[in-house]
């Protein structure tokens, strides 16, 4: 996690860099810092423990001219978040400042071998180990700053994007990155670097995204030059970016959670746009069309992710397995990269990840891709780790996601699994021709049905400020909408930092039951499908222990309705397009309940959006 981002040109940089910091801010907010060289060649670093406001406040006496600099966002990995352990961190001399987006794994070794030399510690990060090591390298073997920056670099293990700044060349940022995301921009006569392109849509539009252990040079007057860190020479690939400004306002919304809770039906047409054809009584995924019989032979699915993207596999579990026929396995990322998984080269394997970084995403895709199964992923952000190193992919479209809690594009990864799932049935022939086209055509009325929903908008935030009271909630749904109650209560616990558990609903019999009291609010996820009569005897054995029941139930419900406290309708749908309705509500309660006990809602405590650490 962590922010990056850095100006060299003919604009003061200060406030470019603070205008990226703050788009940075969903990476990580402990502390915030920035380094410039004003034109008296000096090198000024000023940190702050905090949001970026921190900082902005703590530098407002100080000197922040100058046309290069770089700037950071913290989310603390190596060292408490305070302001000695924020970035940017000097070298021993000062001569050199750096900011670093990762982890040194390594870095005690290199520590004690520095410390050796003489060199001093100021803070307890990995980052300063990493500059102190870049300048030792440029002393001891007389070299300029790229080649020291390389060699320091093959003495790493671990992840990095990072920029280092030289007070004695204030024509010069040296950046290079591995693992982690680095995008630069290229503008006329001026270079911005950062960790994904929202600092820079607003100068230009023409971007290099750096690759693995690549070390970029970016000099005034000069095209930037791109070296690996054994010093192979590559040329840089400029391309054009997709993305406006708009995209990262708020447009009226008073967070951008609530932005994009309501953009769903516009991003989920976006997300279907050309794939689902009414018309032609077809769906055409270009991933899958390439790859056909790498899917249709596939004896097995392993999906990996993380957090929501995690929930979304989940549910594709169930449409894989109902539609296609083929077993699916959903693995966390992190457990799976550990646990001496068993993968065959016949597997195919579905990473799903919003930001495309997630590093346990990434790493178990890796050890899949050794083991020779295919790996297809489900990606939001272009051109990100992920999609990169996968043999195929499809991306959901849906526009940059802000807010640190997934909503947007949770939906569109279920839509896009829900959507290969009926590819591979319809070739496969495991599913029915009127099934397929009668969920090819509910798909095409899932946005519309979703407005809908907010027409209860203004109720769900009413009853939601009789729950800011609660301690604890529990979660309930079954089948299909079984991974919409863990999201659910994911949902709360991230904003709200309320206590909240999803569970099956028939499980709650064998251990949560006893936790229900007057005092527990129950949400039921109950559409009419499936296992609609056997959530009607759940919410009968929450009734009797005087548990609150929050209902989720298709619009004309009768039975559930009469026996919830609060009841939210879903237009009725397919069964396995259900979590695409129910999930919104929940979303809502989750944001409405947070708003009101008021929480911090787009960068909740200790989250960040991007996990780029394991
Ligand atoms: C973080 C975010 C979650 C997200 C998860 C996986 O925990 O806060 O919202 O679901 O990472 O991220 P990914 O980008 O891989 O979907």
């Amino acid at each position: 996690m962590c922010g990056i981002v850095g100006y060299i040109g003919n604009r003061e940089a200060y406030p470019v860099l603070m205008k990226g910091l703050h788009r940075l801010e969903y990476r990580g907010y402990d502390s915030a810092g920035v380094a410039l060289i004003n034109t008296n060649g000096q090198l000024n670093v000023y940190k702050a423990k905090g949001k970026v406001a921190e900082l902005e406040a703590f530098v407002t006496d100080k000197d922040v001219s100058g046309s290069i600099g770089i700037a950071h966002t913290r989310w603390a990995t190596h060292g408490e978040p305070n302001q000695v352990n924020a970035h940017p961190h000097y070298s021993e001399s000062e001569q050199l400042a750096i900011i670093h987006n990762g982890i040194i794994e390594n870095y005690a070794v290199l520590k004690e071998g520095l410390m050796k030399h003489g060199y001093n510690f100021r803070s307890t990060t990995d980052t300063e180990v990493l500059i102190q090591l870049i300048e030792y390298t440029k002393h001891t073997s007389q070299v300029d700053l790229p080649t020291a920056v390389q060699l320091a670099l093959n003495q790493v293990v671990g992840a990095y994007a990072i920029a280092v700044l030289d007070r004695q060349n204030p024509n010069m940022i040296v950046a290079a990155r591995k693992g982690s995301p680095l995008v630069v921009g290229v503008g006329e006569g001026e270079f911005f670097l950062a960790s994904d392109a929202t600092p820079i849509v607003e100068y230009t539009n023409k971007v290099i995204y750096v690759g693995d252990e690549e070390v970029v040079v970016l000099e005034r007057g000069k095209e930037p030059s791109i070296t690996t860190i054994t010093n192979v020479k590559k040329t840089p690939e400029i391309q054009k970016l997709e993305l406006t400004l708009n995209q990262l306002e708020k447009g009226g919304y008073p967070h951008f959670m609530l932005k994009e809770i309501f953009e769903q039906p516009q991003t989920l047409r976006t997300s279907m746009k050309g794939r689902v054809n009414v018309d032609a009584n077809n769906i055409a995924l270009s991933g899958f069309i390439d790859n056909r019989e790498r899917f249709l032979n596939a004896k097995r699915i392993i999906i990996t992710a993380c957090g929501t993207s995690w929930h979304a596999g989940l549910i594709a579990m169930y449409a894989i397995e109902e539609f296609a026929r083929i077993p699916v396995e959903v693995e966390y990322s992190s457990e799976f990269r550990y646990r001496k998984p068993v993968i065959h080269k016949d597997d195919v394997v579905i990473a799903i990840s919003q930001s495309g970084e997630t590093a346990d995403t990434l790493a178990a895709i890796q050890l899949a891709k050794e083991a020779g199964a295919f790996i297809f992923s489900i990606c939001n952000v272009v051109g990100a780790s992920i999609p990169r190193i996968s043999d195929s992919g499809c991306y959901t479209h849906v526009g940059p996601e802000i807010g640190v809690a997934s909503t947007k594009a949770f939906t569109a990864q279920v839509t896009a699994l829900t959507m290969l799932a009926l590819c591979i049935g319809r070739e496969k022939g495991t599913i029915a021709k009127e099934q397929y086209l009668r969920i090819l055509k509910e798909l095409d009325n899932i946005p519309e049905k979703i407005s809908k929903i907010f027409h209860q908008n203004d109720r769900i935030a009413d009853f939601a400020k009789i729950f800011t009271y609660a301690q604890n909630f529990i979660y309930l749904g079954r089948g299909y909408n079984h991974p919409v109650a863990l999201e659910g209560a994911l949902k709360l616990k991230e904003i709200s930092y309320i206590h909240a558990e999803g569970y099956p609903a028939a499980e709650m019999k064998h251990g949560p039951i006893a936790l229900i009291s007057q005092e527990m609010p129950v949400v039921v996820i109950a559409p009419n499908c499936g296992t609609y009569e056997k959530i009607v005897s759940n919410i009968q054995e929450i009734k009797a222990r005087e548990g609150k029941v929050i209902a989720i139930v298709t619009e004309g419900d009768t039975i559930v309705s009469n026996m919830s406290n609060f009841c939210i309708t879903v237009p009725e749908t397919e069964e396995c397009l259900t979590p695409l309705l129910t999930v919104i509500p929940l979303q809502l309660l989750a944001y409405h309940i947070a708003v009101a006990k008021d929480r911090d809602v787009d960068q909740p405590r200790n989250l960040a959006k991007s996990v780029t650490v394991e």
